[in-house]
């Protein structure tokens, strides 16, 4: 960050998971795979998706409502509202101005973010400009998707990987020394025939024959995501840590995009970071995209591993191709540093 900007932190966290649990167990039933195949290959053992009700402006409201809890706000102190997902519940109206208006926060700005899975990481790094140079104070940036609604449950390829979920972080002044270090993010379109949903959009609008083909899902080069992947990780994570002047052996907790474990794994060994410093929960909620790191760092606070000060990395990767990571000092929450004072 310049040196003339307001320091910027997350002032506000929450997340929502959708209450039904899909197994192994039960793909097993729906595809040829195993529960076997899915862990060893994948690190999943279940995840949780949508009712048949609900799309990703109602998971991206709880976790809205949550963040606002976490950080002592009202729906109006908000300035503006990032929602980053590839699942948004239609093409247009932004699921921002969906969830604007849900939560009540009148007469705030809003829109989409379309950066695959690096979306929050991508959110973040836009949201704290705007607070960094005064414009706004409080930025809600929300990693939200249901991509199971995207999902071929006919694709073994597929299927198996993916769940429904939403985090939200509300960005705000922080005390110097303390909030975001440093952002880095890149694109490759080279990669984007890689992961895809190939209609539905202006190139092939829906039709007939695009769902008789099965176009109107998420269609993945498995083994070639894999690999970028890794590099992603691996390199994002080093180069925010570069910039903000550390290296891997200063990290206290690695928060990476919840692809598959053997992902997150082999970047940290990349990276030589142990694994008890790479925070993990893909065994229960699958790949849920943009909102992956935002559920992982609640997580990891509900397991009392976000100490105030810690030095901590989110790093993204996804369709696009895209990647983002992003370096910056835990500060406690204002519910956090409430609940820790004796009454
Ligand atoms: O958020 C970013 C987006 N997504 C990702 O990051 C995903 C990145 N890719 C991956 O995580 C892995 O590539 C997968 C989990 C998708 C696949 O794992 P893999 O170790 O790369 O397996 P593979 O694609 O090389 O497939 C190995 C075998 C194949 O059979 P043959 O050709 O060796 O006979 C597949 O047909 O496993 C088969 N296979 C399955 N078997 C049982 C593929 N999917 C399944 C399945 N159950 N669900």
């Amino acid at each position: 960050m310049r040196d003339n900007a307001r320091p910027v932190g997350i002032v506000g966290l929450g997340s929502y998971l959708p209450e039904r649990v899909l197994t192994n167990l039960d793909l097993e039933r729906m595809v040829d795979t195993s529960d076997e195949w899915i862990r060893t290959r994948s690190g999943i053992r279940e995840r949780r998706i949508v009712a048949d009700d609900q799309a990703t402006s109602d998971l991206a409201v709880e976790a809205a409502r949550r963040a606002l809890a976490d950080a002592l706000l009202e729906p109006t102190d908000l300035d503006l509202i990032i929602v980053a997902t590839l699942s948004p519940d239609m093409p247009f109206p932004a699921t921002a101005n969906i969830v604007q208006h849900a939560i009540g926060a009148t007469g705030v700005a809003g829109f989409d973010l379309s950066a695959g899975c690096s979306g929050f990481v991508y959110g973040l790094t836009v949201g704290a400009q705007f607070v960094a140079t005064g414009l706004y104070r409080h930025v809600m940036v929300i990693g939200a998707d249901a991509l199971t609604r995207l999902t071929d449950f006919t694709d073994r390829t597929t299927c198996v990987l993916f769940g429904d979920g939403a985090g939200a972080a509300i960005l705000g002044e922080v005390p110097e020394g303390r909030g975001f270090l440093s952002f880095t993010m890149g694109g490759d379109g080279s990669g984007a025939s890689l992961l895809r949903m190939p209609a539905g959009g202006s190139r092939r609008p829906a039709s007939a024959e695009t769902v008789a083909n099965r176009e109107h899902y998420i269609k993945m080069n498995g083994n070639e995501v894999f690999k970028f992947g890794v590099r992603a990780l691996a390199d994002g994570t080093l180069e925010a840590l570069q910039k903000a002047g550390y290296g891997p052996q200063d990290l206290d907790l690695l928060v990476p995009h919840q692809a598959n474990i053997r992902i997150m794994d082999a970047a940290a060994r990349r990276l030589e970071i142990p694994w008890e410093r790479v925070v993990s929960d893909v065994d229960r909620c699958g790949n849920t995209s943009a909102a992956s790191v935002p559920l992982a760092l609640d997580r990891a606070r509900r397991e009392g591993r976000l100490k105030d000060g810690a030095l901590l990395a989110f790093v993204g990767f996804g369709a696009g191709l895209t990647w983002a990571a992003c370096t910056l000092r835990w500060t406690d929450t204002p519910a956090m540093r409430q609940q820790a004072t004796p009454a």
